[in-house]
């Protein structure tokens, strides 16, 4: 059976004359609600627990009040000029008893998992939200591709497989270019404001 890489491979070399903007989905953003264990951005009452055994990259756009946070041993809190956290003393009136919530672990997010991009014709398309809706497996930029993630945001890429390289046109944060990559080879991106790509 062909390997995921393979598959992509083919049907890459089988559609190269239409080159696509292609945008990762997930993000580990602070504010995006789908990245907390209870399914809510905390709020003064919470305790805010990050995994001390992941490492993790978080990017917070705005100030937030917490009750406690456990830091992650290994990772980096992005902040957002003007972002940042204090502690709340007693019960936030808005936020009700409290819960102790957890900051999901996201690092299986995989390159080549199809679900996890989508693809438009023209950048404008792209941020306006006109989707294609193409072949599950067209969805994983090729090499004509260009690669974009969102701005204000921060990402785990897990780009580990049997290919060493992985080919696109380019990548670029909300159509600032950041690098011409013939190959990506990160194991983890992180992105603030276009400036930084590791
Ligand atoms: C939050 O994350 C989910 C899942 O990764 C993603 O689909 C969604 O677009 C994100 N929300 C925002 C506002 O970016
Ligand atoms: C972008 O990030 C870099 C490094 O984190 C910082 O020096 C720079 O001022 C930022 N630029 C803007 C426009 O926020």
């Amino acid at each position: 059976m062909l390997k995921m890489p393979q598959v992509l491979l083919i049907l890459c070399l089988a559609g190269a004359t239409h080159a696509l903007y292609k945008q990762w989905i997930p993000d580990t953003n602070y504010e995006n609600k789908t990245n907390w264990d209870k399914g809510d951005v905390p709020c003064g009452s919470d305790r805010v627990q990050f995994s001390s055994q992941r490492k993790v990259s978080v990017f917070v756009e705005t100030t937030h009040a917490v009750q406690e946070m456990m830091l992650p041993m290994d990772g980096e809190i992005i902040l957002n000029s003007g972002a940042g956290f204090y502690v709340f003393s007693g019960q936030d009136p808005g936020c009700g008893a409290g819960v102790r919530t957890k900051f999901k672990d996201s690092e299986s997010l995989h390159w080549y998992n199809p679900a996890l991009w989508q693809a438009a014709a023209t950048l404008n398309d792209l941020q306006d939200g006109h989707f294609l809706f193409s072949v599950h497996e067209e969805s994983v930029p090729c090499q004509q591709d260009d690669v974009i993630f969102k701005a204000l945001s921060s990402f785990r890429v897990d780009t580990t497989s049997s290919q060493t390289t992985i080919p696109v046109k380019s990548v670029s944060v909300l159509g600032k270019v950041v690098g011409i990559l013939l190959a990506v080879t990160v194991g983890t991106l992180s992105t603030m404001n276009g400036s930084a790509v590791q």
